[in-house]
């Protein structure tokens, strides 16, 4: 006999929160019919009970006590939505010790625990589903442990920041990266510390736990070099566009020799690639496999109700496995694989600097460059400021390692007639 009702306890009622109590209770009826019994909120955690809310929350629900959920026995579903590392890892780890199954959408944490918290799940015997930590309403998570697991995935790249698109997207319409920024938090889209999105942090962690289940072994946050948009200039997008380019912040990995190699960056994407075309806060997942050839998932990748959407599944997948008696467990039995240096990757570069409008400059520059092994592939040079005799170079390099380039660099901006190094970007095909 199913359950009467199966009870949930909320940890966190903000942007993804509330739109996860709306979708729950308004699609009460039609819930209850994918699940088998209507699914109970029975306590939500918060900081401030007193502040307003997207959705009305009966004030009898609301808790400033985690352990009125972590230790009620008669809820048996933990969803975290909370954020942050601490105390969102310690919370759910208890959860899990105490045979409660959990949802999270905290990227933060399965990025950097996931290992240790899958384990334990798995030990307990209880579910932990984190559809919401990537891509929020495009069912990513599913696709690498379920849709493709008769694959070895090769390789992924990706746009998994909302935020981040939703910037570069208004600054290639020339407007000011602020304005957006601060568009992107009205809408929900943001982290509470930006920082986390514009520094491509926030990427990272996707980028880890998506390279984790599509490699079967673990990629840590530290493995994945990150790189942010602070830097971009209105500019970059204007010689990116005369040379047929776009700017994305791209997250990508793939599998070479058995090695894995990582890494978040604002790159240079040919007009015609398929994550060109993505915009706003549009995210996509253009993922490698052996059987499929190339699989592209597009969506909604931040905000309340994609996100809300994806934590909500995740829900009622665990209730009815609760129902049935089954567990969905993480497979852990992939070798470990090691995570190559990312100075040791290569890549092709865009280089923007300011240098000396004078004889010889660019001479010297393709010295460094060619005693580097750096080969060039094209150049642009404008004249920015008569008076002061003064250039802007644009240098577009062929495929070069990451520490040669870096090390280039250095030797470049030490030369007396560079000014500044003002933007090095890679340059994708
Ligand atoms: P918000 O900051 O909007 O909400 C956080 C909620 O958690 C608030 O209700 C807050 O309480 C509560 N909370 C935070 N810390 C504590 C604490 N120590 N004790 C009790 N309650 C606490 O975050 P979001 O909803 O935007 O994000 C939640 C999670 O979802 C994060 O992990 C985020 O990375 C992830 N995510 C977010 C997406 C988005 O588009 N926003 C998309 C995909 C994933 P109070 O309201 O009282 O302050
Ligand atoms: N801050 C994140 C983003 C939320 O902008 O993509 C979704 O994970």
């Amino acid at each position: 006999m199913p359950p009467t009702e199966i009870n949930i306890g909320l940890l966190g009622a903000g942007v993804v929160g509330s739109g996860t109590l709306d979708v729950l209770w308004r699609r009460r009826e039609r819930i209850a019919a994918a699940v088998g019994c209507p699914l109970e909120v029975r306590r939500v955690l918060v900081r401030d009970p007193g502040r307003p809310r997207p959705v009305a929350i009966p004030a009898g629900l609301l808790t400033t006590d985690p352990s009125a959920i972590l230790e009620d026995p008669a809820i048996p579903i933990v969803v975290e939505l909370m954020g942050g590392i601490e105390p969102a890892h310690g919370y759910i780890a208890a959860a899990l010790r105490a045979g409660k199954h959990v949802v999270t959408a905290n990227k933060d944490v399965i990025a950097t625990y996931g290992y240790e918290l899958f384990r334990l799940a798995n030990d307990r015997g209880v579910n932990l589903f984190f559809e919401g930590s990537v891509g929020g309403g495009i069912p990513v998570v599913t696709t690498l442990r379920h849709g493709l697991v008769a694959n070895q995935v090769g390789a992924i790249q990706a746009i998994i920041n909302g935020t981040t698109n939703y910037i570069l997207t208004a600054m290639e319409q020339d407007r000011d990266y602020a304005d957006a920024l601060r568009e992107a938090q009205q809408l929900g889209y943001a982290e509470a510390n930006p920082r986390n999105d514009v520094e491509g942090i926030d990427a990272a962690y996707k980028l880890a736990i998506l390279s984790t289940l599509a490699f079967r072994s673990e990629v840590r946050p530290i493995d994945v070099r990150h790189f942010g948009i602070t830097r971009l200039q209105a500019k970059d997008f204007r010689y990116a566009a005369e040379m047929g380019y776009v700017i994305k912040l791209i997250a990508a990995s793939r599998l070479l020799d058995g090695q894995i190699e990582a890494g978040v960056y604002p790159a240079l994407l040919p007009r015609t690639h398929h994550l060109a075309s993505v915009k706003g806060v549009f995210n996509a997942i253009l993922i490698d496999g052996d059987q499929i050839d190339t699989l592209m998932l597009y969506g909604r990748g931040a905000g309340a109700q994609p996100t809300a959407s994806a934590v909500v599944a995740d829900i009622c997948t665990v209730a009815r496995d609760l129902i049935r008696g089954v567990v969905d467990r993480i497979d852990l039995s992939g070798q470990p694989r090691p995570v190559v240096d990312f100075d040791d990757t290569e890549s092709r570069y865009y280089i923007r600097m300011q240098v000396a409008d004078q004889p010889g400059v660019l001479a010297q520059i393709a010295r460094v460059l060619g005693d580097g092994r750096i080969s060039i592939a094209s150049v642009i040079q404008k004249e920015t400021d008569e008076t002061a005799r003064s250039a802007e170079l644009v240098i577009m390099t062929h495929a070069a390692q990451h520490r040669g380039v870096v090390a280039a660099l250095e030797a470049i901006g030490h030369l007396a007639v560079v000014r500044d190094i003002s933007n090095v970007l890679r340059v994708l095909r």
